[in-house]
């Protein structure tokens, strides 16, 4: 039995899936203020062409750019790892896998997508681009798809993150970037936020909004997203399409798929290719997980809401807690976001996909079995889908089941360790929102 299994540089995919071109009916389209779905034009001013067209693209099989692909190649394809050790210690009769996307430059799975937007951006002649940060992985992944592609780089990074994280902000900036705490003093709606809360310490709806602003207020610069838009989950599809090919290597097949939600782009980009083979009546559940402290899929309401706190974004209908939502300070920066993909919102809706919450404390009980079986430390994010696949190999062990079971390492917690060092020495908590506060946070949105 092979620990890890491997692909070669030229079965790097050629394409990327577009799951739209096979839902079973269509997802309700972004709408504009006027109420109206939004057309491509209105987004000229924040996104390159090519990305307005996949956005919106009906096409299955999307071709990937050759200078896409030779950059690809610096850390993909990535490895399917069998987690032997984990098994071992979990006395499970399941198999369980990984992919491992911490092995690119910047940590997690995000350059799959920064590398393409920066590309497209730049075949439009853009001189910069803005962006928000979580937990400072997409920031850095787009500081480092930016310095690739010669191109200026602003990123808003949540001020709770950028205070916990100082390490991300130095990666941010070797690669060139420039770098604010969000809420900050460079926009006007970070100086609304700031008037109404000097010490508020940011939200993931709030950089979005800098983020935008910036980009609509200079003619040079674009904007780019991390997450929950039709065309990242799109790029981040190179996960599923390359775990599918390993899996056909050593003739199996995932009975379970699991990764952490936050806009839902690592989720998506590892399931997509496989509901290929759902809709066509294959048995493979697929499951997201999300944090107690930020339950979008398995507690907020589907409605049309705001992608960012300022209502700049067009309305999209997902799963939402409201766009007022401050989730509490937990570590797992990247899961922080108040609503949720579109897609993917419409797959758990419809009953095609799976969602469940877990606590901070067992999150990082998780990460340790991980990090002292596997070896890697896992991003706080990527401990919830470590949490996800212990569940499944225990409910397999009590059942007595062979099961498979697949799970997306995101990334690593290298730039997490002052989150590790709380948690063992016993100051993390578990934050469980109240019916009351879920319920008051969407009645401020209800006259949407
Ligand atoms: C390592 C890691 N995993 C997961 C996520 C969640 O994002 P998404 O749901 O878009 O994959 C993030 C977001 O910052 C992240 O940094």
């Amino acid at each position: 039995m092979e620990k890890k299994i491997l692909l070669e540089e030229n079965e790097i995919p050629k394409y990327w899936y577009n799951i739209l071109a096979d839902m079973p009916s269509p997802i309700d389209p972004p709408l504009g203020p006027d109420g109206k779905p939004i057309a491509a034009d209105a987004l000229t001013p924040i996104f390159p062409m090519e990305i307005i067209k996949q956005e919106m693209s009906a096409q299955a099989e999307i071709p990937i750019p050759e200078e896409v692909r030779s950059y690809y190649a610096y850390w993909r394809p990535t490895p399917l790892i069998r987690a032997t050790g984990m098994e071992r210690a979990l006395k499970t009769p399941a198999k369980i896998y990984f992919k491992n996307e911490s092995v690119s430059p910047a940590g997690s799975h995000k350059p799959n997508t920064s590398v393409p937007q920066a590309y497209y951006n730049k075949l439009e002649g853009i001189k910069r681009l803005s962006t928000e940060t979580g937990a400072g992985q997409w920031g850095s992944a787009l500081a480092f798809a930016c310095k690739l592609m010669n191109l200026e780089c602003t990123v808003y990074m949540v001020k709770v993150s950028f205070q916990q994280k100082p390490y991300r902000a130095s990666m941010i900036r070797t690669w060139g970037a420039t770098i604010w705490p969000s809420p900050s003093n460079q926009t006007s709606v970070g100086r609304e936020f700031l008037k109404k809360d000097p010490d508020n310490s940011g939200s993931l709806g709030i950089a979005i909004s800098e983020a935008a602003e910036d980009a609509a207020t200079h003619e040079d610069t674009h904007y780019s997203l991390g997450s929950v838009l039709n065309h990242v989950l799109l790029h981040q599809t190179v996960i599923g399409l390359e775990a599918k090919k390993q899996f056909e290597k050593i003739g199996e097949y995932p009975d379970v798929i699991i990764a952490p939600c936050g806009g839902g782009s690592n989720l998506g980009g590892i399931s997509f290719p496989f509901y290929r083979d759902k809709f066509a009546g294959k048995n493979v559940r697929i499951v997201a997980v999300e944090p107690k402290s930020c339950p979008t899929l398995t507690r907020g309401e589907f409605r049309y809401d705001f992608g960012d706190s300022a209502g700049f974004t067009p309305l999209m209908k997902m799963f939402t807690l409201g766009h007022n939502y401050a989730p509490p300070s937990i570590h797992a920066g990247g899961l922080r976001y108040h609503g949720d993909s579109p897609i993917i919102s419409y797959l758990v809706k419809n009953g095609l996909m799976e969602a469940i919450s877990v606590d901070q404390l067992e999150t990082f009980e998780a990460a340790l079995l991980f990090a002292g079986t596997e070896g890697i430390i896992p991003a706080p994010e990527s401990a919830h889908a470590i949490r996800g696949a212990i569940i499944e190999a225990l409910n397999a062990k009590q059942e007595g089941k062979e099961k498979t079971i697949l799970f997306n390492m995101s990334g690593h917690g290298n730039f997490d360790m002052s989150a590790y060092d709380d948690y063992l020495a016993g100051k993390l908590h578990n934050y469980e929102v109240t019916d009351e506060e879920i319920r008051q946070s969407l009645s401020s949105i209800s006259s949407i």
